[in-house]
């Protein structure tokens, strides 16, 4: 009995297998690479001390998908593959569209063919409203602004409607807030292409001299010090939330939808403090002019988690800088610089 997960290399997923391995689950992965490297999975074995099936392969290869069902005995599924970057998704939608809805119709088709019913999904807290201002519930108000977000809401929607269709279906869809950090080992952590787009990955890079200086979006919101607050949750934590997921499809019925945060509001100038505490490195900085389409705070509720799943977050900050630092300082080219190991 093993679980299938897709997009098995990125940074979440190969997170989610090293404790699904750890757990004593049988993982078969796959992974087509757009976003990440073979590297990343060798090292999750190696530190599991256990190996995984690994195929090389895209979600929307039904045939793929098929030889994949027919010849391993998969009873879930965690569905990560899929493309994240939001102004990419501004420029190319047809593409974010294509891969994240079209893989994500695949998946459930070939899952339904070979009667595999159980199902995680990768949503994200983009889908809600800006203009949800308390700790967000996943009954808040939803309206993603960008292809990115509008895909992760379109899936949710259309696994909403398979699972009113056929009650033998279970599916969790977790809106992760901001997942950030490493596995403690320094081993496997976040590898983002080109220059990141994300503040503790900037933050990092500027750290081991990969980057000059980090710019602040904006330090004219109404929040504790100006910048703006965000939901940081250890990405470790995050792949125990699948796990929790997991278990509790098998006692649930249709389709949940649970936030994964902390709970905890962080501005970008207290990360950037509490990067430096953890670190001991300084990281230089300047204001500049809000980022287009950024909210000034986003936080989740994270109750229904607790309820549900019986999952909470138990990493604070300064072990998410901690973390971040030891991947990013043990390997400032990321997967690119393998020497290491
Ligand atoms: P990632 O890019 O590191 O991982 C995604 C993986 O999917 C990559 O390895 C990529 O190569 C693979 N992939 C993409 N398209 C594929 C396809 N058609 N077939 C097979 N593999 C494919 O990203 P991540 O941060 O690990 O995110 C995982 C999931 O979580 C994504 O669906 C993302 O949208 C969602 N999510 C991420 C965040 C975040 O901030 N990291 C926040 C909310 C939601
Ligand atoms: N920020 C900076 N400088 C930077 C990068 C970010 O000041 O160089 C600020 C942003 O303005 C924001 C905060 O840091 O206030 C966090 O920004 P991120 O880009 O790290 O994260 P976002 O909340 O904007 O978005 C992320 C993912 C989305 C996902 C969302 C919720 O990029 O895909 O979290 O999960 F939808």
């Amino acid at each position: 009995m093993s679980i299938l997960v897709t997009g098995a290399a990125g940074y979440i997923g190969s997170h989610t297998c090293l404790e699904l391995l750890n757990a004593g689950f049988d993982v078969v992965a796959f992974d087509n690479f757009s976003n990440s490297k073979m590297e990343s999975l060798i090292r999750v074995e190696k530190l599991a001390a256990r190996s995984l099936v690994f195929k090389q392969g895209d979600v929307r290869d039904r045939a793929f998908l098929q030889d994949l069902f027919s010849k391993h005995n998969i009873t879930a599924v965690i569905h990560f593959a899929g493309h994240k970057a939001v102004g990419e998704s501004i420029r190319t939608p047809l593409t974010y569209y294509d891969n994240n809805v079209s893989g994500s119709i695949a998946l459930a088709e070939v899952m339904s063919e070979f009667s595999v019913k159980r199902l995680v999904f990768s949503s994200s807290a983009t889908v809600y409203d800006a203009q949800n201002n308390l700790q967000i519930r996943e009954d808040s108000l939803l309206r993603p602004i960008n292809p990115y977000g509008r895909s992760k809401l379109m899936i949710e929607q259309i696994y909403q409607d398979l699972a009113a269709s056929d009650t033998q279906w279970k599916i969790a869809t977790l809106r992760y807030f901001n997942p950030v950090g490493a596995h403690e080992s320094g081993m496997i952590g976040e590898d983002p292409n080109g220059i990141p787009n994300n503040l503790m990955p900037y933050i990092s890079q500027v750290a081991v001299g990969r980057l000059s200086e980090l710019s602040v979006f904006g330090s004219d919101y109404p929040t504790i010090d100006g910048t703006g607050v965000r939901d940081y949750i250890h990405v470790v934590d995050l792949a125990l939330g699948h796990l929790a997921a997991l278990q509790a499809l098998k006692s649930c019925s249709g389709l949940i939808t649970v936030n994964l945060g902390t709970g905890k509001g962080c501005s970008v100038l207290e990360l950037i403090r509490a990067f430096e505490h953890a670190t001991g490195r300084v990281i230089p900085y300047h204001i500049v002019e809000r980022r287009p389409g950024d909210l000034a705070t986003c936080y989740a509720d994270p109750s229904l988690a607790e309820s549900l799943l019986g999952w909470r977050a138990k990493f604070d900050i300064n072990t998410m800088c901690q973390d971040a630092w030891r991947w990013q300082s043990k390997n400032p080219q990321g997967y690119g610089n393998v020497s290491n190991y």
